[in-house]
């Protein structure tokens, strides 16, 4: 039986989604129907089957793995899946196999799923780190290039970047900073959660590491997720915190007619070797879903369809004295708009009064942050900017 196919702009597959628009995607996605069926799915063979249902899925875990590989132009054998983009960066802060005073870049501004695990192996490892403003890559990029050669040229051993900076939305010129890094002979880690699913990100730009999350564009559930290790870069690593599966025939013990069980088997290389233990099968299993319907669209069209929504409501919310801080150069667009609210205005009383009214945004600090995705049609636009009045009016008169 087939399932009805996605269309822009169309919400059918959220049938249950409240409200006049929903605009956090880069907080948490609503599950879609057919995200929904296949956990339903997964958990109904893990009812009847227990391990016969591990069976059924493990090949449908390595459909998932091609398809996430697939998005970034990877080789599954490159992706690793992980619980969320934190433990991917953990996973390479802590495997590189660090000299005292090695230098790390990492940007003022940052979420900080990418800069606590520096931090941590910083301390753990003797490392230097190397703040840098993102303000010249918001003015420029060929300004916040100067800046960040101006870092590698005194000696780096990784940038560490957001694809698509989560409080304004910047999407960063990976591919130049990735080249410029490595003219120096440093690497680039990407977390890509901001980005992958709604803005392109092709890791054939010379991107070493990635990690991402499944719950914002990709539109997946909390706690799944994965990690690409280039294989040019896998044998550097030391996976420090390997578990049991990292190790090469790590199940083999279990299935074979002779006693296998060793503790000496060798380690795998590169991403394999970071999968610890069992995998969140419902989570994967959801997130394949999703990534289904996702290819079926093409990221560059959603791309398009939410920067046409963002252009409307950006220039809506100007006209009522909002201030955006999106991008002017359409390739350092994300699909983020975030806008500092009018002085008069308090940001906290604003987000929950269009969340009352059906439209729901964010507040990260300080900003007012809207993510729109592809079943958002252009059509809400008019709807959103009324509800605005009608908040505005109401916050001012109480005030
Ligand atoms: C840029 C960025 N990285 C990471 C995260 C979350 O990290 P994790 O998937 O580890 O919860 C967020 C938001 O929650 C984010 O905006």
């Amino acid at each position: 039986m087939g399932r009805e196919c996605p269309q822009l702009g169309s919400r059918a597959l959220f049938p249950d989604l409240e409200g006049t628009a929903y605009l956090a995607h880069a907080a948490i996605s609503p599950l879609s129907t057919p995200v929904r069926e296949r956990i339903a799915e997964v958990a109904a063979d893990y009812g009847r089957g227990g391990m016969v249902g591990f069976a059924r899925w493990a090949p449908r875990l390595s459909q998932v793995r091609q398809d996430l590989a697939a998005i970034i132009s990877a080789d599954p054998g490159e992706v690793a899946f992980v619980a969320n983009t934190t433990q991917g960066v953990i996973d390479i802060a802590f495997g590189l196999p660090w000299r005292k005073g090695d230098r790390v870049v990492l940007f003022d501004g940052e979420f900080p799923a990418n800069v606590t695990p520096w931090q941590q192996a910083a301390e753990e490892f003797g490392l230097d780190l190397c703040w840098l403003s993102l303000d010249p890559f918001q003015r420029s990029v060929d300004e916040g290039l100067t800046e960040l050669e101006r870092v590698l040229d005194r000696g780096v051993r990784i940038v560490a970047v957001s694809a698509v900076q989560y409080k304004t939305g910047l999407q960063m010129p990976l591919a130049d900073m990735a080249a410029l890094c490595h003219k120096y002979g440093a690497e680039i880690f990407v977390d890509a959660i901001q980005a992958l699913g709604a803005t392109p990100v092709d890791v054939s730009w010379g991107i070493d590491y990635l990690s991402s999350g499944s719950h914002k564009h990709l539109m997946g559930a909390e706690g799944a997720g994965f990690l690409y290790v280039a294989e040019r870069c896998a044998a550097i690593l030391k996976p420090r915190l390997a578990g049991w599966l990292g190790h090469k025939e790590a199940a083999a013990f279990l299935m074979g007619d002779e006693p296998l069980l060793s503790y000496d088997n060798p380690l795998q290389l590169g991403a394999p070797a970071l999968e610890t233990g069992t995998s969140n099968v419902i989570g994967l299993a959801a997130l394949g879903a999703s990534i289904e319907l996702l290819a079926e669209l093409g990221v560059p069209a959603i791309h398009a369809h939410v920067d046409a929504y963002l252009d409307h409501l950006e220039e809506g919310l100007i006209d009522r004295g909002f201030r955006s801080h999106r991008a002017k150069a359409p390739a350092l667009r994300s699909t983020l708009l975030s806008v500092t609210v009018p002085n008069d205005v308090r940001l906290s009383k604003l987000g929950a009064a269009l969340r009352g009214r059906g439209v729901v945004c964010n507040t990260p600090d300080g900003l007012m942050r809207f993510a729109p995705h592809w079943p958002n049609a252009l059509s809400e636009v008019p709807e959103v900017l009324a509800v605005f009045d009608e908040v505005l009016a109401d916050l001012r008169g109480g005030a």
